[in-house]
C-alpha cells in the first residue's frame, strides 16, 4: 500500500464500477472535498470518486493554490501544488488500484484551473478534464502534448470571476496542443446551472 497521508491531503474515495472512469473532484475556493460529492453522482453514478480538499487557505477558504488578487496567481505555488498534486494523483490510483481505469478531474472554478494546470504541466495525471468556469491558469512556455486527452471547457459570458476571453485563450492553448476538446461558451454567471449537467452526462457518454 502506497502511504497517502505524506501528502496531507483530505480526501474522500468512493469505489464504483471497475470498469467505469474515475473521477477526480476538484472543489472551488471556499469549497471542500464534499462539495462536488452530488454532481460527481449524478454525472457519472458508476465512477469511481477520488475527491480532495486543496491545502491552502485564503481567509480560512480552502483553495489549491495561492493566488496574489482575484486572478493574479502566484505562479510559483502554482507550479509547486501542481507538481504536488500530480504527486498524490499517482500515489492515489496505487493505493486505490486504479491505474487501469481512465481518469478524469472534474473541477470546478479554482479548482478546474488547478486541472488545467495538471493538463499543461503535468499531462500524464490525467486522461481528460472536465472544466468548469476555468481559465488560463498560465502561457505555457511549450505546448505539452494532448493529443490522447478529451477536455470539456465550460465557461459563462456573464462570469464576473473568469472573463469569457481567459476561458477561449484555454480553448484555443488545448487545441493547439491537439486534444480533443469541446468548448461550450453560454449565458451563464460563474455558478452552475442545470444545462452544466446535461453538458457533462453528454461529453461522458460520447
Ligand atoms: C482562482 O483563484 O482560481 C479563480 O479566480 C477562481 C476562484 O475564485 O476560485
Amino acid at each position: 500500500m502506497t502511504d497517502l497521508a505524506e501528502f496531507g491531503f483530505h480526501e474522500i474515495f468512493i469505489e464504483g464500477d471497475q470498469s467505469a472512469p474515475v473521477l477526480l473532484l476538484l472543489h472551488g475556493t471556499g469549497g471542500d472535498e464534499r462539495d462536488l460529492l452530488d454532481l460527481g453522482k449524478s454525472v457519472a453514478p458508476n465512477a469511481s470518486i477520488l475527491s480532495i480538499r486543496g491545502k491552502i487557505t485564503e481567509n480560512g477558504m480552502p483553495r489549491f493554490f495561492r493566488r496574489l488578487a482575484e486572478g493574479v496567481f502566484d505562479q510559483e505555488d502554482l507550479a509547486f501544488r501542481t507538481n504536488e498534486l500530480a504527486g498524490f494523483i499517482a500515489a492515489a490510483k496505487k493505493h486505490y488500484h486504479l491505474e487501469d481505469r481512465p481518469l478524469y478531474a472534474l473541477g470546478f472554478s479554482n479548482g478546474a484551473n488547478i486541472a488545467a494546470s495538471l493538463l499543461l504541466r503535468n499531462p500524464e495525471a490525467l486522461d481528460g478534464a472536465i472544466l468548469l468556469r476555468a481559465m488560463i491558469p498560465f502561457e505555457p512556455e511549450a505546448l505539452p502534448d494532448l493529443s490522447s486527452k478529451r477536455i470539456l471547457l465550460i465557461a459563462g459570458l456573464m462570469d464576473q470571476i473568469i472573463p469569457a476571453e481567459q476561458s477561449k485563450r484555454l480553448a484555443e492553448i488545448f487545441e493547439q496542443s491537439k486534444a480533443e476538446i469541446k468548448f461550450i461558451l453560454k449565458p451563464a454567471g460563474h455558478q452552475l446551472i442545470q444545462s452544466d449537467l446535461q453538458d457533462i452526462q453528454k461529453f461522458l457518454a460520447e
